[in-house]
């Protein structure tokens, strides 16, 4: 700032100097004006690099992308331990991008939703005994926070069907936080997250669903694994199935140690026909599991609770 000044000075005094031209015999005028002039565009030319010095140290960049605080010239502000990605949304990070790697689309569910989609859109009878098993919370206007993420499947079906009749094709996984309204323990919390498959072609079966969910298991195990269904119920499937796979060696299985992993099935015509789709042209499978569980195994964790307790001990350890 000093220099700068200094430099102002100066200029003040080199243009009352320029005004004395007058002064001179005419003969001696450009003479004089060519070095008044040089020294005018020196004086100029330094007062432009001090300024620009100025501008340096003063406005130092900022980073827009940091987080709140980093930018403050308060070093006691800035976050000494950055944050983490909580570990299931990390791994259903993962999960989808298995997923997206064998074509599915990704479209995330909603956390409050109602009786038509969690219900009615998928072939419960009305007054159904099955409505109770899926232990609803419900608000007081009567929405329900989703106790599945099958209540995607009308809306998916619905918003694809421009690209099913122009790509004889629909493919999207749908994860999503799910709440049900039962007694916690070390498997059961009222709060958990599921991802949903829905696939639709013309001539799809279920040995090419099998065969996708064997590998997205095998992918997300990274190993080769034995996988077994058996029979299940689903209003939204026929035939309905349930999938197990061999819990793994390396993650403490012994031979024949079966888990559950989600419920699957071929789309009932009727959910097909409610979503504007010809059960008769096209054929869809689906299918819908807790990423809770497959992620404790993959970990090794033996209580669902951790997840949303809060407690920094356990998140540090991801
Ligand atoms: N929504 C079922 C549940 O949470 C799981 C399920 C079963 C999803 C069969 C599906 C399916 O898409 O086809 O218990």
């Amino acid at each position: 700032m000093v220099e700068i000044e200094q430099l102002k000075q100066e200029l003040k005094r080199i243009n009352a100097e320029a005004a004395r031209i007058r002064e001179l015999a005419v003969e001696k005028r450009a003479e004089f004006g060519r070095q008044i002039n040089a020294k005018r565009q020196e004086v100029l030319k330094n007062i432009a690099l001090a300024e620009k010095a100025l501008l340096d140290v003063e406005v130092e960049p900022i980073d827009v992308t940091a987080w709140s605080g980093i930018n403050e010239k308060m070093p006691e502000f800035y976050p000494t331990e950055m944050g983490s990605s909580h570990p299931l949304m990390a791994e259903m990070e993962r999960v989808c991008d298995i997923y997206q790697r064998m074509g599915f689309d990704v479209v995330e569910a909603r956390q409050l939703d109602d009786e038509f989609h969690m219900f009615d859109a998928l072939n419960f009878p009305k007054e159904h005994p099955a409505r109770d098993g899926y232990d609803t919370f419900r608000t007081e206007e009567g929405l329900i926070p989703p106790a599945h993420t099958s209540t995607m499947q009308h809306r998916v079906l619905k918003q694809y069907q421009k690209q099913l009749d122009e790509t004889g094709r629909l493919a999207v996984v749908v994860p999503g936080r799910v709440y049900r309204n039962e007694d916690v323990d070390a498997t059961h919390e009222h709060t958990f997250y599921q991802c949903e498959g829905v696939y639709v072609s013309k001539d799809c079966n279920m040995g090419q669903m099998l065969g996708i969910l064997r590998e997205f298991f095998e992918k997300y195990y990274e190993q080769k694994l034995n996988i077994r269904t058996q029979p299940g119920y689903f209003p939204f499937t026929e035939p309905s199935l349930e999938f197990l796979i061999e819990k793994p060696k390396s993650l403490g299985g012994k031979k024949g140690d079966y888990l559950e992993m989600l419920g699957c099935g071929m789309i009932h015509p009727n959910v097909l026909k409610m979503a504007g789709i010809d059960p008769n042209e096209y054929h869809g499978f689906a299918w819908g599991g807790g990423i809770d569980r497959l992620v404790m195994l993959r970990f090794g964790l033996s209580d669902v609770r951790y997840f949303e307790s809060g407690n920094l001990n356990f998140l540090r350890e991801f």
